[in-house]
């Protein structure tokens, strides 16, 4: 085992998965009957950049793939690009509901992907790197707060909840492809520490920057954006009881340790569910 993966006593090898849900176009804006519907718009804003964002991530991985000589690691790196790739189809059908009900949503993602792709045209390879590691670790802990709390998905529509576990399982099974790639080609010294810390620095104020006024435009589309009951939802589900975000803080803070790494927060025994959540899967699209 390379030095890179010292962390993990065995490692987590991703395993590339072809999954339809065949979701329910109609019931974009309302799928999550429990949560509500600020809720659900707050999770279909999420989903709008996953296509543009994983796009990004499958060619900052590519990218280094050559420099790549531990060969279970070369192994990760392409099951992490088949997931990507599987995650993004799936979340291109779920954004076509949406942007189907709404104008801003296709702009969004349009904008969002040109960000990204100037990125990758312009800025030096290392800085794609440090923005993907840093978006895989965001992904990991909203994964990881799925997996974790069951009353997120609790009463939500099937198959959109179902969609959303399955990434989350492959999220978390895949979280610390990108970060090894990055200790392989970029290290560990205080030159590559300083990128991946300013790296989430920036990935935070930029994300929730971009997200936030497009999430209340959503709202405003549907009508939505003065449904009190609504707001209170979102509250418990994201910082409340329920706590997706809240849950998810010190995970978050941890990525500033000089000595972090994705797995130091050994949640692997979600991916014993794997098996059972397929068989479940294929029960739902019979
Ligand atoms: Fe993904
Ligand atoms: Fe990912």
């Amino acid at each position: 085992m390379s030095d890179n993966r010292k962390h993990q006593e065995a490692p987590v090898l991703p395993v590339r998965r072809d999954v339809r849900f065949g979701l329910p176009a109609d019931q974009i804006g309302s799928w999550h009957y429990t949560a509500g519907p600020v809720f659900t718009a707050f999770l279909n804003t999420f989903s709008i950049v996953l296509p543009v964002g994983e796009r990004f991530f499958m060619d900052n991985v590519r990218a280094y793939r050559d420099q790549i000589t531990d060969p279970e690691l070369k192994k990760a790196v392409t099951a992490f690009i088949g997931q990507e790739a599987m995650h993004s189809r799936e979340h291109i059908e779920y954004n076509n509901a949406l942007f189907a009900v709404s104008s801003i949503a296709p702009k969004f993602e349009k904008f969002v992907g040109k960000i990204l792709t100037s990125i990758n045209k312009y800025a030096p390879r290392p800085i794609g790197l440090a923005g993907t590691i840093a978006l895989e670790h965001f992904t990991a802990l909203l994964a990881d707060s799925v997996l974790s709390e069951p009353r997120i998905s609790e009463g939500a529509e099937p198959h959109y909840a179902a969609l959303w576990r399955w990434h989350s399982l492959e999220e978390t099974e895949h979280k610390a492809v990108a970060y090894d790639v990055w200790e392989t080609v970029i290290g560990t010294g205080p030159g590559a520490y300083a990128l991946r810390a300013v790296g989430l620095a920036a990935a935070t104020v930029i994300f929730w920057g971009l997200v936030i006024p497009v999430f209340l435009e959503v709202l405003r589309e549907e009508g939505k954006l003065t449904d009190v009951d609504g707001w209170k939802k979102f509250y418990k589900f994201t910082m409340g009881d329920i706590g997706l975000i809240r849950i998810q803080l010190r995970n978050y803070i941890d990525y500033f340790r000089p000595d972090f790494h994705p797995w130091d927060h050994d949640n692997r025994k979600y991916l014993e569910q794997i098996d059972e959540f397929l068989a479940y899967q294929q029960s739902l699209a019979a």
